[in-house]
């Protein structure tokens, strides 16, 4: 700790008879901490830091009289604290007493049971027997929270880190405390679910089990648990998280405390709770080849040799499209095997994203000493949870300014800028923007370049692109992109549609609801002679494949993952996957054996992995850029797409446990529009670009941050996919002719 600190900054404190050295303004708790003397909290955690609400982690401070609290005093030189004495331990007992008084002790039908701070400090502090005769205080044992947690009031301690960890971290203020003393309970402010993208945190900072997860309850006792850490592979942030499982079950999701680099020890809901899919019933273990329109299981030796044999006979007329769901290692064997038979048409982009990465590795936490923050495109909240909020402590509590461009609002939990045009983004940057952090989502504009013209003139900005696919930095960066006169995603399923391949393969993707343009993807699938799909699950893509592969999610398989930042992050597998199925990295060396392909080893895979990660290619977006948007019709709304972190069709469609929380197919508009176009909050309305492209069941949603001549709607929802308008710039928005 101190190795950093000039001399000068540094006190000297005896804590039971040891001498620390720690900077000026440690916390009590933390000095006692870096010297392995456990001081024991229930309000305090570092992330939130002390409230001085429990008051179990009192000390002796000598020269003082009566016992004080370790998470809220300050050392001083010179200062002799006691952690644990005669006295300190009555004053322990006192206050553990004080919380036994109405608990219900009912540990062994508690989840938190083994892994419980009441629990453990009972046994370490308390007196062993309670001397209270009168009846407990009983409050509702299962109040339904929202749709993620159940709060057991009789169990909460009161100690509000919960409360905190909503306004401090999060910015959402939705819960409080309500009532008084015995009678305190926590609540939402409003009376609503709670709903937030990261309820799941505070069943982890709950010290006791008030908080529990709806996915979790009942199902497991922590010393059943075997636990696993890896890399969370459900966006680019590239969160480091425990993964708990019991007999090939996968359980829960936990955050890693000491990952301040990446998570921040916090996890976004979509990565805590989206594992069920994982022992899905659907998911498919056997290779299907379709035949007359009809699925046939095959084993994996013929399924390999028909997908070598259509390659050799397509020859260079083949296309990979995928890799961005891959492993790094899985995406550069990919594209080693198909470069090495001439095959040059690969691309793991599926959606609307053009750019991964700028050429740049500023780290996450180099985030938080940004001085202004300007977003570009769909708001980090939705591409990049975790990440966000570091964009709001950096607001909070480090007091930078948050400027959004474009039609996009950044965030709705801490202060920002709008600017809409150029001269809107310089005068809101001001004279002096100090450090500058540029977050854009990769989408290329036809007007971005004139709009974000005054960004490009900071030089020593930090830049950091949100990938839409979780390693799509990774897989850009091993060799799944188009050079040397390949073909890009469009360009491929044109060539496709059009006749001209033989083989697409698509690897861990699913542009039949990601890309752009449904029926285009359509046309090349239906077109193309030989389709394979790895995947987990017969998606809306592998339902258009002459061959289906079954292969592994990132719980069932060992590699690497590469983050926003350019890091290099180990993934574990954590459960065996289910007999028959693969990873998409055996299934390439078997297909590289098949094509007579030779592999380099492992290590120099390995090798090559991470050289090639830390020297992405320059930045440069291989595209032109999108054609000059046609003026909108009076008739029509302009359309904006709008990212969502509980979209997509490959696992959230196929988790029962998490229906809850998908989004719900909505159209977003102005008040001032939906007045003038007799529209009101939650009616059923249509998106019509014409031509029959239609998208229907959308709710209406009334929001004043839409432009008047807008409609906002959210992509990659499986009910109401987005891309039948085929990237229509304008739709003509309706009440629902007939209910979808
Ligand atoms: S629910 Fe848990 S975290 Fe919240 S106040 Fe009660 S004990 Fe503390
Ligand atoms: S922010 Fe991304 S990486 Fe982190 S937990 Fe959520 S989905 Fe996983
Ligand atoms: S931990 Fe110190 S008062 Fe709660």
């Amino acid at each position: 700790m101190s190795a950093t600190v000039p001399q000068t900054d540094l006190v000297t404190v005896s804590i039971d008879g040891i001498d620390v050295r720690v900077p000026k303004g440690t916390l009590l708790v933390e000095a006692a901490r870096s010297i392995q003397r456990e001081i024991p909290v229930y309000c305090y955690h570092e992330k939130l830091g002390p409230a001085g609400l429990c008051r179990i982690c009192l000390v002796e401070i000598e020269g003082m009289p009566k016992l004080q609290i370790a998470c809220n005093t300050v050392v001083a030189d010179g200062m002799k604290v006691h952690t644990t004495n005669p006295k300190v331990d009555d004053g322990r007992r006192a206050i553990l007493e004080f919380f036994l008084l109405n608990h219900p002790l009912d540990c062994p039908i508690c989840d938190k049971g083994g892994e419980c701070d009441l629990q453990d400090y009972a046994m370490a502090y308390g007196q062993g027997a309670s001397r209270m005769i009168d009846a407990k205080t009983a409050k509702p044992k299962a109040v339904d929270l929202g749709p993620t947690i159940v709060l057991d009031e009789e169990r909460c301690i009161v100690c509000q880190r919960c409360v905190r960890f909503d306004q401090i971290i999060t910015r959402e203020a939705s819960l409080r405390t309500e009532d008084r003393g015995a009678h305190t309970i926590i609540a939402t402010a409003s009376g609503k679910p709670f709903v937030s993208d990261f309820t799941g945190n505070v069943t982890e900072l709950c010290p006791v089990g008030a908080l529990t997860s709806k996915t979790y309850r009942f199902r497991s006792r922590p010393w059943d648990n075997h636990r696993t850490t890896t890399t969370c592979t459900q966006c680019a942030v590239g969160c480091q998280m425990h993964v708990d499982e019991r007999g090939n079950t996968l359980l829960r999701t936990m955050s890693v405390e000491e990952d301040d680099a990446i998570s921040d020890a916090w996890l976004c809901d979509r990565g805590r709770y989206n594992i069920g899919f994982v022992n899905d019933e659907r998911r498919i273990t056997q290779p299907l080849l379709k035949q007359d329109g009809a699925w046939m299981q095959i084993g994996w030796d013929d399924a390999i040799a028909l997908w070598a044999a259509e390659l050799k006979k397509a020859g260079t007329a083949a296309g990979v499209i995928g890799g961005g769901r891959l492993l790094n290692e899985e995406a550069y064997l990919a594209a080693f095997v198909h470069r090495a038979i001439g095959v040059k048409n690969l691309d793991h982009r599926v959606g609307a994203q053009t750019v991964v990465h700028h050429d740049s590795f500023a780290s996450h936490v180099d985030l938080e000493n940004a001085d202004t923050i300007v977003t570009l495109g769909r708001p980090p909240s939705q591409l990049a949870p975790v990440f966000d909020l570091r964009i709001r402590k950096a607001v909070a509590q480090r007091g930078a300014r948050l400027i959004s461009v474009g039609d996009h609002p950044a965030n709705s939990f801490v202060a920002e800028t709008r600017a809409t045009n150029a001269e809107e983004l310089r005068v809101a940057l001001g004279e002096k923007p100090g450090r500058v952090a540029m977050i854009w989502d990769g989408v290329m504009l036809p007007d971005g370049p004139a709009l974000t013209a005054p960004l490009m003139e900071l030089a020593d900005a930090l830049r950091y692109v949100l990938p839409e696919e979780p390693n799509g930095r990774g897989a850009d960066a091993v060799g799944m992109r188009p050079v040397n006169g390949g073909l890009n995603t469009r360009a491929m399923l044109e060539a496709a549609r059009d006749g001209k391949l033989g083989v697409l393969a698509i690897l861990g993707a699913n542009p039949m609801l990601r890309f752009p343009d449904r029926a285009l993807v359509e046309a090349a699938l239906r077109a193309t002679p030989f389709v394979v799909v790895t995947d987990l699950f017969l998606t809306e893509t592998a339902e258009f494949a002459n061959l289906v592969l079954p292969v592994c999610s990132a719980f069932e398989k060992t590699g690497t993952t590469t983050d926003l930042a350019g890091d290099v992050l180990p993934v574990t597998g954590a459960v065996r996957p289910p007999d028959g199925v693969l990873a998409d990295g055996d299934v390439l060396v078997m297909l590289a054996e098949a094509l007579g392909v030779a592999l380099p080893g492992v290590e120099a895979m390995e090798a090559a992995v991470r050289d090639l990660v830390r020297t992405p290619p320059a930045f440069a977006p291989d595209a032109a850029g999108p054609p000059a948007l046609a003026p909108v019709p009076a008739s029509r709304l302009r359309v904006i797409r709008q990212a969502a972190i509980f979209t997509g069709g490959g696992t959230l469609a196929f988790d029962a446990r998490v229906a809850e929380l998908r989004t719900a197919p909505r159209a977003a508009l102005h008040p001032a529009t939906a007045h003038a176009l007799g529209v009101g909050d939650g009616d059923e309305l249509q998106a019509d670009a014409g031509d029959g492209n239609v998208v229907r069941g959308l709710s209406a949603v009334l929001d004043p941050r839409v432009p008047e001549d807008a409609v906002a709607l959210v992509d990659g929802i499986v009910a109401a996919p987005l891309n039948v308008l085929g990237g229509a710039g304008s739709v003509k928005v309706q009440k629902a002719l007939v209910p979808a």
